[in-house]
């Protein structure tokens, strides 16, 4: 019997699709499903004990109805605040998605980074912790925006906003104490690698992003590498949990990532 079961992508709204693309490139059989919590967007303005209300039990729900192999949580604020949760509540492989604080502290040669999250991300102990883990003899100053996310959301449906707007929210971060130092920012939304262009374009100087999403395409391939996939992956389909979000300004952009089938919840 062909294995069919899907891996299955789950984020608040298009961000994910910054993990979807590198992780397609590596897996070109694999049958993809990718669930954007539409009705849940945004999380990123939500308090902790929303998300870990929600997102497991959704995950839940989603995991029954679509039998996936692997559930990617392409979302840093539900994996900041879910995963464990997540992990404990289902018995399948659940990969997250943490800001790239080690790799950003790798690259740094002035030893001081920006994490660009976020306002729910860049206030968790996880991210505390990674600092201190990898970046201990790092300024690593964050800053969370709301704005940013809509501005990737609005960019995959083909409105893209000024530059000026983009130079806001990094002044968010530069104009921090210190934030004159920062030589590289970390994505660490899966929204913002999708507008990172945008962002290099804004800054006020040249500056390193970095994302986890290569990373986690490796670990995803790595977990799956045994697995049978069927001999031609087909369509993939986006999944939304509000109705109406997949309208006929974002179907272009999910043809682009091999989500040819759309469906709401
Ligand atoms: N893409 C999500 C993240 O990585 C969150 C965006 C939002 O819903 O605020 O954090």
């Amino acid at each position: 019997m062909v294995d069919t079961r899907p891996i299955l992508f789950f984020d608040s709204g298009v961000g994910g699709l910054s993990v979807l693309a590198p992780t397609r490139a590596l897996l070109r059989q694999a049958p993809f499903v990718y669930v954007a919590d539409s009705a849940g967007f945004p999380y990123g303005t939500k308090t902790e004990a929303e998300i870990a209300a929600r997102v497991p039990a959704l995950l839940g729900r989603l995991a029954e109805r679509y039998r996936p192999r692997l559930i990617v949580i392409a979302c840093n604020t539900a994996s900041t605040i879910a995963l464990g949760a997540v992990r404990s509540a289902l018995d399948l492989p659940v990969v997250g998605t943490v800001p790239a604080i080690k790799p950003a502290a790798q690259a740094s040669v002035t030893r001081a980074i920006g994490v660009l999250g976020t306002d729910a991300t860049v206030r968790q102990p996880y991210v505390d912790d990674l600092a201190a883990r990898f970046a201990g003899d790092c300024l690593v100053l964050r800053h969370g925006s709301a704005e940013l996310v809509t501005l990737a959301e609005d960019a995959l449906r083909g409105t893209v906003a000024p530059p000026e707007r983009y130079r806001a929210i990094l002044a968010g971060l530069l104009d921090q104490p210190g934030g004159d130092r920062i030589d590289t920012i970390v994505n660490a939304c899966t929204h913002f690698p999708l507008v990172a262009d945008q962002l290099a374009a804004a800054a006020p100087r040249p500056l390193t992003f970095v994302d986890g999403s290569a990373g986690i395409a490796r670990r995803i391939a790595y977990l799956t590498r045994d697995h049978e996939w069927p001999e031609r992956a087909g369509p993939g389909r986006a999944v939304f949990t509000g109705a109406g979000a997949a309208d006929d300004t974002l179907r272009p952009a999910l043809a682009r990532f091999g989500l040819a089938e759309t469906e709401s919840l």
